[in-house]
C-alpha cells in the first residue's frame, strides 16, 4: 500500500521536472523502495499523480529490466551471464549460487534475504566474472567467493562493495535511485585497477576524445520530435561528423591526397559514399527510420 507520505515524495520527484511523466522513472524505483516491486497500488498511483493510464505506466515498468515484477528480497544478487562474464565464469558462479541457494533464477530464498538473478552486462566487463548485490559491485568473482558473499548477507554481516559503497539493502537502494540520497555515494572506490590501467595508457600516448568528441556527442536537447526533424537533425550530426573526419584527414589521419570534403577511409566509406552520390532524398528517408 502506498501511503500518503510516499504520495507526497512522488509529488516532490514530479516538481522537478518541466515534463511531469518525465518523473515516471525514479517514482517507479520509489514504488519498488516501499513495496520491494512495482505493485499493481504503486502502478495506480502513479498514473493518477501524472495524469496518465495504468496502462502506459505498466508499459514503461516492463521494459526496463530494474523494475520487478515480484518482491525482491533484502538483496538482489545479480550474476552477469553475458558473453565475457559467461566464458570467465559467470555460469559456474549462477549455477554454484542455485545449487547453494537452493532457489532458481529470479527466485528468492524462504527467509527472504536474497533474490537470484541473471543479468545481462553491466558494463564492468574489465573485472568480469562481475556480480552486483543491489547494484554495487564486486569483481573478478569466483564460485567460492560468491557462496561467501550470500552467506554473509544473510548472516547480517556488513559487506562492503569492491567499487563503491557499503551494502544496504535493496528498498534503502531504490530510495536513492528514486532520488533521495543517503549521503554514501562516495563510500569506497569508484574505479578499479583495469579501467585506471587503460587510463594511465591515454595519458602516457597523449590520446584524449579530442575533435572526435563533438561528433560523438550530438547535442540530445535539439533532437527532432517529429520524423522529418529526427531526419533533419540526424543529417545535421552526419556533417558535423564528416567534417571532423575531414580535419582529421587533412592533419593526416586516414587516406592522404584527398580533398577536404571527403571522409576518411573506413571499412565502408566507400558504400557511404555511394549511398551520398544517390538521391538526398533516400538517404535521408533511411536514416529517419533508424
Ligand atoms: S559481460 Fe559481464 S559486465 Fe560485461
Amino acid at each position: 500500500m502506498i501511503t500518503e507520505k510516499t504520495r507526497a515524495e512522488m509529488r516532490e520527484i514530479i516538481a522537478r521536472y518541466p515534463q511531469p511523466r518525465s518523473a515516471l522513472l525514479p517514482m517507479l524505483h520509489l514504488v519498488q523502495s516501499e513495496e520491494g516491486f512495482v505493485s499493481p497500488d504503486g502502478i495506480e498511483v502513479c498514473a493518477e499523480l501524472l495524469d496518465i493510464t495504468a496502462a502506459e505506466v505498466a508499459a514503461v515498468a516492463t521494459f526496463y529490466t530494474m523494475y520487478k515484477r515480484r518482491p525482491v528480497g533484502d538483496y538482489h544478487v545479480g550474476v552477469c551471464t553475458n558473453t565475457l562474464c559467461a566464458v570467465m565464469g559467470g555460469d559456474q558462479i549462477m549455477a554454484g549460487l542455485k545449487d547453494h541457494l537452493g532457489i532458481g533464477n529470479d527466485e528468492t530464498t524462504e527467509d527472504g534475504k536474497v533474490t537470484l538473478e541473471h543479468v545481462e552486462c553491466n558494463a564492468a566487463c574489465d573485472f568480469a566474472p562481475v556480480v552486483m548485490v543491489n547494484w554495487e559491485f564486486f569483481d573478478n568473482m569466483t564460485p567460492d567467493r560468491a557462496r561467501k558473499l550470500v552467506d554473509d548477507l544473510r548472516a547480517g554481516v556488513e559487506v562492503e562493495a569492491d567499487r563503491g559503497a557499503r551494502v544496504c539493502t535493496w528498498r534503502q537502494a531504490e530510495r536513492v535511485l528514486a532520488g533521495f540520497p543517503d549521503g554514501r555515494a562516495d563510500e569506497g572506490p569508484s574505479a578499479g585497477e583495469a579501467s585506471l590501467a587503460g587510463l594511465r595508457v591515454a595519458h602516457e600516448r597523449g590520446w584524449t576524445a579530442g575533435g572526435h568528441a563533438a561528433a560523438a556527442a550530438p547535442d540530445l536537447t535539439t533532437r527532432g520530435s517529429t520524423p522529418a526533424e529526427a531526419t533533419r537533425t540526424a543529417a545535421e550530426t552526419d556533417t558535423t561528423r564528416a567534417e571532423s573526419e575531414s580535419r582529421a584527414a587533412e592533419a593526416g589521419v586516414g587516406r592522404g591526397g584527398e580533398g577536404p570534403s571527403s571522409r576518411p577511409e573506413t571499412p565502408n566509406s566507400g558504400a557511404e559514399n555511394a549511398d551520398n552520390a544517390g538521391s538526398a532524398g533516400s538517404a535521408d528517408g533511411e536514416k529517419g527510420q533508424r
